[in-house]
């Protein structure tokens, strides 16, 4: 089965039990800088899952793009992906354990064919914060788990939260018998040896997780995520998903094209390679920070494993274009935004073969002074990056060849000295993001729209906002103007928010087609995020926007709104910094 049809009867088996299909958001978090990238599937449900009602219901399903960068090391082998896709289910205080189990178990069975015996389990064995779970156990026994292939484990293994705080709770994990003989009397789901691989996990989340401890959430609400691809390798009887449809254009590609054989070059480049493609076509850039900086890395590593296959960097372009072919399909934007991913990925090649010659001279000399040690020094490795842009993994696979390691300890500690200074003067780094949402940024949420609607009032309809990113100590607000703003008119819009406040204006809600939305005069911002159905925030008579939410429900107690900073952000661009004085 490929990997889309297993996409297409996921997503019509869950509209089947009711549930909304969402669409997937963007690769790159809109409005959450305390990620990079989203790296499951209830990411972008964050406010959801706190109790923030969606336009789409209490059931959803999705596709939702992700990006895992934590195990870019052990890409090459045979289960690891940067970039993957995974399909999810959520009841938002709907449906519970008994439920999510018996779809599950229906989906896997009787969809996908997976026979019952295949098939082992495992709960939450239970501790101080929470009770064992014996009512996912029963649940599976119900549907024809037997008792010896149901497991129960503690937090490290059933246990899902991302990240240190949000909302979290116990889970229960699928796994799938390959068929591979146990590697010992022991053997079972959590162990390593490849017999088991994991296909899903339920999360039953009913808590919330912050440095005081466990609250419980308004709602029950369940997440789940089955990875996509490692699905389609077990159901078409692969090693691994690089001998799927997903890829293996790609690997037959580059063995046609390479002079020496390395399996695991191969798997890197087709692996950094879909990831770059993916990352790009939702305008992620390569840069030397955060976001931009990974996807250099992702491009920078692949073009190392090109070498030492003995590929014509030349043909990075067909290579391209092999991959979006193979892709297409599942993500038509690809095809769409061909010619610009295209540009990103060979200039930032061009840029890197332009040092690369140049840095392993320098890496050669480096190694000659260091002679008869095993370890090259952070320091090095970073000067090597800082100078001649090599990531540290490629020093690190040079080093490895010349029988030595990389300090990496010490390179981190300078890179991230490196990274504070860049951001010198970029303002405060964004701490928290959608999980924290306090009455302070939710204050800030509202006030955002208040400045929008004021800045159009003032500057002009032309007005756009272009970006928004909200702490606990400001907002910060980005929008299409082309000259700097006067001090006059930033005393105006200052002006125009502060009376909006001051009357305390009501703010309501409410949902609609999109269409009615735009229709109604909201100004419509996160057109693709929410699908059909959006929400439409009206504050007085003042503004109204097409907005997830959420807001405050009156303006008067949000404080006085001062603008701090006003300047350019790029081109036709322009970036303000606002804070609300509280005084009393
Ligand atoms: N959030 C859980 C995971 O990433 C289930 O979707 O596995």
């Amino acid at each position: 089965m490929k990997a889309i049809e297993i996409r297409n009867k996921y997503l019509n088996f869950f509209k089947k039990y009711d549930h909304s299909v969402i669409p997937s958001a963007p690769l790159i978090p809109e409005n959450d800088p305390s990620v990079l990238f989203n790296t499951a599937g209830m990411q972008p449900l964050v406010p959801y899952l706190l109790g923030e009602k969606h336009p789409a219901g209490t059931r959803l399903c999705d596709y939702q793009k992700c990006v895992r960068t934590n195990d870019i090391d052990e890409v090459g082998d045979n289960r690891h992906l940067t970039y993957f896709e995974m399909l999810g289910n959520w009841s938002l205080g709907d449906y519970f354990k008994d439920e999510s189990i018996a779809m599950s178990y229906e989906f896997l069975t009787k969809e996908l064919g997976i026979p019952a015996e295949k098939l082992s389990v495992t709960c939450f064995a239970g501790d101080e914060d929470c009770p064992k779970d014996t009512a996912s156990a029963e649940a599976w026994k119900k549907v024809g788990i037997p008792e010896e292939r149901i497991y129960f484990y503690g937090k490290g293994d059933n246990w899902w939260i991302a990240g240190e705080e949000g909302p979290c709770g116990p889970d229960t994990e699928m796994f799938y018998d390959t068929g591979k003989p146990a590697c010992g009397p022991d053997c079972q789901p959590s162990c390593d040896c490849g017999k088991y691989v994991e296909i899903w996990n339920n999360v039953f989340m009913e808590y919330f997780k912050d440095k005081d401890g466990y609250t419980k959430l308004k709602n029950k609400n369940v997440d789940t995520g089955l990875g996509l691809e490692r699905m389609a390798f077990l159901l078409q009887g692969k090693e691994t998903p690089f001998d799927t449809e997903l890829f293996k254009s790609v690997m037959d590609k580059l063995e046609e094209l390479q002079k020496v054989d390395s399996i695991r070059s191969r798997r890197v480049i087709a692996d950094h390679l879909r990831a770059s493609i993916m990352i790009t076509c939702d305008g992620g850039r390569p840069s030397n920070v955060d976001r931009g900086y990974i996807l250099r890395r992702l491009i920078r590593r692949m073009i190392r494993h090109m070498n030492n296959l003995q590929i014509n960097l030349n043909e990075l372009g067909n290579i391209i274009d092999v991959e979006i072919e193979a892709l297409k399909e599942m993500y038509p934007e690809l095809d769409q935004n061909k010619k610009d991913i295209r540009n990103v990925i060979l200039a930032e090649k061009d840029k890197f073969v332009k040092t690369l010659n140049h840095g392993e001279r320098e890496f050669q000399k480096e190694i000659k002074k260091l002679e008869g040690t095993k370890v090259v020094p952070g320091r090095v490795v970073f000067r090597l990056y800082d100078t001649y842009g090599f990531p540290p993994e490629v020093t690190k696979e040079l080093a490895e060849e010349n029988g030595m390691e990389i300090d990496m300890k010490e390179f981190e500690k300078l890179f991230k000295e490196h990274q504070e200074k860049s951001r010198q003067g970029a303002g405060q780094k964004f701490k928290g993001g959608l999980a924290e949402q306090t009455e302070t940024t939710i204050a800030y949420h509202t006030a955002t729209h208040l400045l929008h609607e004021a800045l159009r009032e003032i500057l002009g309809e032309h007005v756009k906002q272009s970006g928004s990113n909200i702490t606990e100590e400001r907002l910060r607000f980005d929008f299409s103007h082309p000259q700097k703003m006067t001090k006059e008119e930033i005393k105006q819009v200052e002006d125009l928010v502060n009376e909006q406040i001051q009357k305390d204006l009501k703010v309501t809600c409410e949902e609609m087609s999109y269409e009615d939305a735009k229709k109604s005069g909201a100004i419509g911002l996160f057109t693709d995020k929410y699908g059909d159905r959006v929400k439409v925030y009206t504050i007085g008579d003042f503004s109204k926007e097409i907005c997830g939410g959420p807001h405050v429900t009156h303006t008067g107690n949000m404080g006085r709104f001062k603008i701090k900073k006003e300047e350019s952000s790029s081109s036709g661009i322009r970036r303000i910094k606002a804070v609300l004085i509280k005084e009393d």
